[in-house]
């Protein structure tokens, strides 16, 4: 593991399968969280290599869609060969740029080259259907329906900092194999890292100008990108705000978004406290809560509360914290900025009388773990998103008081039932809104290949590699009227 900053590289955008310094000649300096230092410096793109990127995206596209699923499926499998081969590489770009712990940095690539893989094998055995036409009353049998999958034409793709790679690929490669030319654009820390997962790509010879990567501040190249009448669709991931900001912004294309969550654990007085404990601690605290599907409240029966709260502290107290490069389980934030909002929505439960079990410490950008009992309706913390290592309880009297404060949220990303009546359980299931409901376990994404999806301001349409691909298609309906 390669941990000492070199020489600092300006990274080129790929812009039309070249890579490029931008005419803007403006570069972005990313710092990483922990090293606190300027690691790498990357392309500001301007508007227009964004009209030419995205005129060549269309040209490519042509061709692109005219190769079999097996010859579009050849370069995606080099490619997640390429990612594995350079996997120790792009693993230190992610924790030195994401702060993210060295080992679940290789995992993340690990886990990307797998969904590449899978992505292939998924086209190829979509295989579209035929209908006849007496199939309805009335309806004549000498017409034949077939339907097929066909490419929208250029797929936008923008991702969040804290899966670089992972949840970028997750719309790359599905746009790719449907047929589709891709803008990808990452966000701004987590840039070097994309760039690196897209110098794979390159490798494995993707016809140039198919895919370009354009660097550049959200808030600066974003809308534009978003707005481009050359857009055929955008998949989204990141914040509630930003996606909310989005979905105004465009017009009449498709536009999956996958956004913010504050994920509950509803612990019913029967659970297994082992499991729950175990669940709560890894769903929780992993790379310091910076996930979307982290678990962000407990709603605990009262009869156990107590016991809960207990066993939750003296783990948490075991939780190594520190660098990522000893992956460390609570490392630093994204930026000083994302710790300020987190120690507010602290400084808040505790203004308002929440018991602190453990925690409230802070070094720069590093929160430590911190456990907030007692946490009433009136405080922050019990419903917004904190993106970092704090974890509220709330105590509750019923099943039923668990889920109306469950979908009082406004996010429905995923939520946790623990309880060892299964019929209990599912029945509590049933009733919570959001788009996955995991019994007895940590909320999470994935496997890659289950459907991942967000309601309420938790996100719009499906992700998951066989939705993400449909999401990226359209049907093409070729109807024979035989004689
Ligand atoms: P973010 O601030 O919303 O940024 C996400 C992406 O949007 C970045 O690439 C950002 O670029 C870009 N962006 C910003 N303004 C834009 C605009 N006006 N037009 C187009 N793109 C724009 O989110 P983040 O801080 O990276 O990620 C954390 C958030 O993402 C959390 O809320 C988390 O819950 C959510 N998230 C959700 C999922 C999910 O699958 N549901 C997964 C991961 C994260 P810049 O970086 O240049 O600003
Ligand atoms: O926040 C990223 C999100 O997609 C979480 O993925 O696999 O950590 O649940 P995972």
């Amino acid at each position: 593991m390669a941990s000492n900053v070199s020489e600092l590289t300006t990274y080129k955008a790929y812009l039309q399968g070249e890579w490029k310094k931008s005419s803007s000649d403006e570069t972005i300096a990313i710092q990483s969280p922990y090293l606190r230092k300027t690691i790498g410096y990357v392309q500001a793109v301007t508007q227009g290599e964004v009209d030419e990127a995205i005129k060549a995206a269309h040209k490519a596209q042509k061709s692109w869609a005219e190769l079999s699923l097996s010859e579009r499926g050849a370069y995606l499998d080099k490619w997640a060969d390429e990612l594995v081969n350079n996997s120790e590489d792009i693993a230190t770009a992610i924790m030195q740029e994401v702060g993210k712990g060295f080992k679940d940095a290789k995992k993340e690539v690990v886990r990307t080259a797998d969904l590449i893989r899978y992505t292939v094998q998924e086209a190829l055995h979509m295989h579209g259907e035929s209908l006849k036409g007496d199939g309805f009353p009335g309806g004549d049998q000498k017409k034949i329906g077939i339907v097929e999958r066909a490419p929208l034409g250029v797929v936008l793709a923008i991702s969040p900092f804290n899966y670089p790679v992972n949840l970028a690929a997750s719309k790359v490669a599905p746009a790719l194999m449907a047929g589709n030319g891709v803008i990808f654009k990452p966000a701004t820390q987590g840039s070097i890292s994309g760039i690196k997962m897209i110098q794979a790509l390159d490798k494995t010879g993707l016809p140039k100008g198919l895919l370009s990567l354009t660097t550049g501040r959200g808030s600066v190249i974003g809308d534009y990108l978003v707005e481009h009448k050359g857009i055929d669709m955008i998949s989204f991931t990141g914040g509630s705000g930003t996606g909310r900001h989005l979905s105004k912004q465009t017009a009449m294309i498709p536009l999956v978004l996958e956004l913010g969550g504050k994920d509950p654990a509803l612990v019913a007085e029967d659970a297994d406290m082992d499991v729950a404990v175990k669940s709560i601690m890894n769903g929780a605290f992993s790379y310091s809560g910076q996930r979307c599907t982290a678990i962000k409240r407990v709603l605990v029966n009262e009869k156990v509360a107590d016991e809960l709260v207990a066993r939750l502290k003296s783990e948490i107290e075991k939780l190594t914290v520190g660098s990522p490069e000893e992956d460390s389980t609570i490392v630093p934030l994204i930026d000083d900025k994302s710790a300020d909002f987190v120690q507010g929505l602290i400084d808040d439960a505790l203004n308002k009388k929440a018991t602190l079990v453990t925690g409230n410490k802070r070094q720069d950008n590093l929160i430590y773990p911190t456990l907030l009992d007692k946490v009433t309706e009136d405080m922050d913390v019990a419903w917004i998103e904190p993106f970092g290592p704090v974890l509220p309880v709330i105590r509750v009297k019923s099943d039923e008081e668990a889920i109306e404060l469950a979908n009082r949220s406004e996010f429905g990303l995923q939520a946790s039932i623990f309880s060892q009546d299964i019929d209990r359980a599912l029945e509590v299931a049933r009733q919570v809104e959001a788009g996955t409901v995991q019994i007895n376990g940590r909320t999470e994404r994935g496997p890659d290949h289950f459907p991942f999806l967000g309601v309420k301001a938790s996100g719009m349409g499906v992700q998951g590699i066989h939705h993400s691909l449909l999401s990226m298609s359209r049907e093409r309906v070729t109807v024979l009227n035989l004689k």
